[in-house]
């Protein structure tokens, strides 16, 4: 999987959720393969437990561990990210971000914590030895509405914030996989040795 969409809200209808979304949906709309592990919708025992022999938990560490770049999204709680994406984060081994682009998504009900993401959940990341963290997109309520009809629609900040954020993320896997092309394509077919083999026999 290219990119997981990482949703932390415990909540069923969930601000973070929907701009999470958004965010897939834009990605996906530029071609990237995308998907998604909803933390509050993991088994609690096994997530609780750290059950790793549990296969919803071991699927959802899985779809970490192939993803080149995960969207990270959390409701600001108490002044930091949720705890439900912390007992999942602390599921991944201890360098389960290496080599992965993130973008850290979060949404509060002001702007006081604005920084939350920055000052709680980057360092995480880091541990995990995330290897680029892109800017953080931080939204509240009167920056996102919502109708059953037309979905989301997003203060001209926040869209603005968004479209950065997924073509900077969207920029770095094409950059990404051209460079993985391209060594493929220089790699000889077959290892020297095996032809130097080839050649003596
Ligand atoms: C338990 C709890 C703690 C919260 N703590 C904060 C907080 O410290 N700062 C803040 O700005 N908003 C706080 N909020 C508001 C949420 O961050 C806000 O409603 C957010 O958009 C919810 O996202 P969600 O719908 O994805 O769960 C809190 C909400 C809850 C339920």
């Amino acid at each position: 999987m290219s990119i997981v969409l990482l949703g932390g809200s415990p909540a069923a209808v969930s601000g973070s959720g929907r701009l999470l979304q958004h965010i897939g949906d834009l990605l996906a709309q530029r071609g990237h393969r995308v998907g998604a592990i909803a933390v509050r919708d993991l088994p609690p025992r096994a997530l609780l437990h750290a059950d790793l022999s549990d296969r919803a938990i071991a699927d959802a560490c899985n779809l970490v561990a192939e993803a080149e770049a995960i969207v990270v999204a959390t409701p600001v709680y108490k002044a930091s990210y949720s705890g439900i994406l912390k007992t999942f984060l602390d599921l991944l081994p201890q360098h389960g971000l290496e080599g992965k682009l993130l973008l850290p998504v979060a949404t509060g009900g002001s702007q006081s914590h604005m920084l939350a993401l920055d000052y709680a959940l980057r360092p995480v990341l880091a541990a995990l030895s995330a290897k680029h963290v892109l800017t953080s997109i931080y939204a509240t309520p009167e920056q996102m509405a919502w109708s059953d009809e037309h979905g989301l629609s997003l203060a001209p900040t926040i869209a603005t914030r968004v479209n950065y954020g997924v073509c900077e993320m969207s920029a770095a896997l094409t950059a990404q996989h051209r460079r993985s092309a391209q060594t493929e394509r220089r790699r000889p077919a077959i290892a020297p040795r095996q032809m130097a083999q080839q050649q003596s026999a």
